[in-house]
């Protein structure tokens, strides 16, 4: 079977804690699983960092997280696995890339949230997860699309009826 990327959900979020929420809900999703790689498509401002941040929070992660917009990659130890935050606006060529030591944490040791992806085409792993988030009106709409191995994993707890039981609490 192909490792396909299909449209999964569409999500409307009103306000930055519904795209915390989101970010806690994929957080549970994917707790204690290794091997994933999640792209964040999104302009200037669209709620990437602030979905990643609930995810690591959701994980445990005290303290700061601070957005990777200029050391590119911010390295987590979470309960035994490896989580990488990348945001690479700032990629200037694919030498600097491997310059981040990616092949030392690889997904396989955990997982990778991808900020700007784009901006590796063709150097980074396929995705487990893309989500893509747009501006609408003073809110945001997300578009998250998986992988058929991740489907029925995501689906059962990102749709609607899947109930609150994760919300974020910051
Ligand atoms: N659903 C939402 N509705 C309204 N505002 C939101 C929503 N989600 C996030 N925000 C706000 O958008 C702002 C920018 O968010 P964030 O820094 O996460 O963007 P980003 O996509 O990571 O941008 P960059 O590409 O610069 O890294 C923050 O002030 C955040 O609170
Ligand atoms: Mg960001």
């Amino acid at each position: 079977m192909r490792d396909m990327t299909t449209p999964l959900i569409e999500l409307a979020l009103a306000d930055a804690a519904a795209t915390e929420a989101l970010g806690a809900r994929l957080a549970e999703a994917l707790r204690g699983v290794s091997g994933w790689v999640v792209f964040l498509h999104g302009e200037l401002g669209a709620g990437k960092t602030t979905l990643v941040r609930a995810w690591l929070r959701t994980l445990g992660v005290a303290g700061t997280i601070r957005s990777p917009t200029y050391t590119l990659i911010e390295p987590y130890e979470i309960d035994g696995r490896s989580l990488l935050h990348l945001d690479l606006y700032r990629l200037q060529d694919a030498e600097e890339l491997e310059q981040l030591g990616l092949a030392d944490t690889p997904p396989s040791a955990g997982g990778w949230l991808v900020e700007w992806p784009q901006r590796g085409a063709g150097l980074l792993p396929p995705p487990a997860i893309e989500i893509h988030l747009r501006a609408d009106g003073l809110g945001r709409q997300a578009a998250i699309a998986c992988a058929d191995q991740w489907r029925e994993r995501l689906a059962a707890r990102l749709t609607p009826e899947s109930g609150s039981s994760s919300a974020y609490a910051p």
